[in-house]
């Protein structure tokens, strides 16, 4: 399995892409630069000490990708979807990882869409043929790029396509630490990005940087 991220140079996609290569997985970073993709994906393997990252424009990543993690900012994840809309695979699990908050004057603002989770609405811009999983709304992007942070936690999985979400928690499973759990359909992405607001409004209480769930009884 080729796993891409299209946006890959922002800390979540650094992180993610990190923790992956980390446990030997290879991994495409993507970005709408070269240049940009390139170091992201020397710092990943500088930080492994390997060769498992490559970095290459995010259309070139799809090309070669089959589970790709959507690593852009919330609020323009739709639009980056529709601009490579005609490069996206029939077949590829596209992997949402966005939370919708905004940060307002020192406030936590969750920015809901229409009712729906930030995942259902990039959905309506996915092509036929296309998948689309939530995963990894409720891990700090630092603790994933901080390879000396063990992960001990359990990360929601929702999707309306049974196999993909199976495809999507057999990657997630190759990360130590990590436990994929299926959350059920899209739409308990409404929940999930709730979820992830409320640890970031435990860190700010606490003054960690790190809330995270675990579920017990599973
Ligand atoms: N920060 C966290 O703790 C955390 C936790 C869970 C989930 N998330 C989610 O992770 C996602 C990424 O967060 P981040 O902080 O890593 O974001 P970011 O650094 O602001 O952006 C990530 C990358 O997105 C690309 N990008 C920006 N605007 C774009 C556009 N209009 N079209 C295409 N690509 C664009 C850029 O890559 P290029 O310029 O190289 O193309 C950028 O490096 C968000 O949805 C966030 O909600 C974050």
């Amino acid at each position: 399995m080729n796993l891409g991220f299209l946006g890959g140079t922002g800390i979540e996609g650094k992180g993610l892409s990190l923790r992956f290569a980390a446990a030997g997985i290879p991994v495409v970073i993507g970005s709408r630069s070269l240049e940009r993709a390139a170091a992201a994906a020397e710092q990943c393997n500088a930080l492994t000490r390997g060769n498992a990252a490559r970095g290459m424009v995010n259309r070139e990543m799809l090309a070669c990708s089959d589970l790709v993690f959507l690593t852009v900012p919330f609020d323009r994840a739709a639009t980056a979807v529709i601009e490579v809309r005609e490069h996206l695979k029939r077949g590829t699990i596209l992997v949402d990882v966005s939370v919708p908050v905004m940060f307002r004057q020192g406030r936590i603002e969750f920015v809901a869409q229409e009712g729906v989770s930030n995942s259902e609405a990039i959905a309506r811009h996915v092509p036929e043929g296309v998948e689309i999983v939530a995963a990894f709304k409720t891990l700090p992007a630092h603790i994933l790029a901080d390879l000396s942070e063990t992960l001990h936690c359990d990360d929601f999985v929702c999707g309306d396509s049974n196999a993909a979400k199976e495809t999507a928690c057999e990657a997630m499973r190759m990360i130590p630490s990590l436990r994929p759990l299926d959350a059920g359909p899209l739409e308990s992405a409404r929940a999930v990005e709730r979820m992830a607001a409320l640890a970031i409004a435990l860190n700010r209480r606490y003054k960690k940087k790190g809330a995270r769930f675990l579920a017990v009884g599973i």
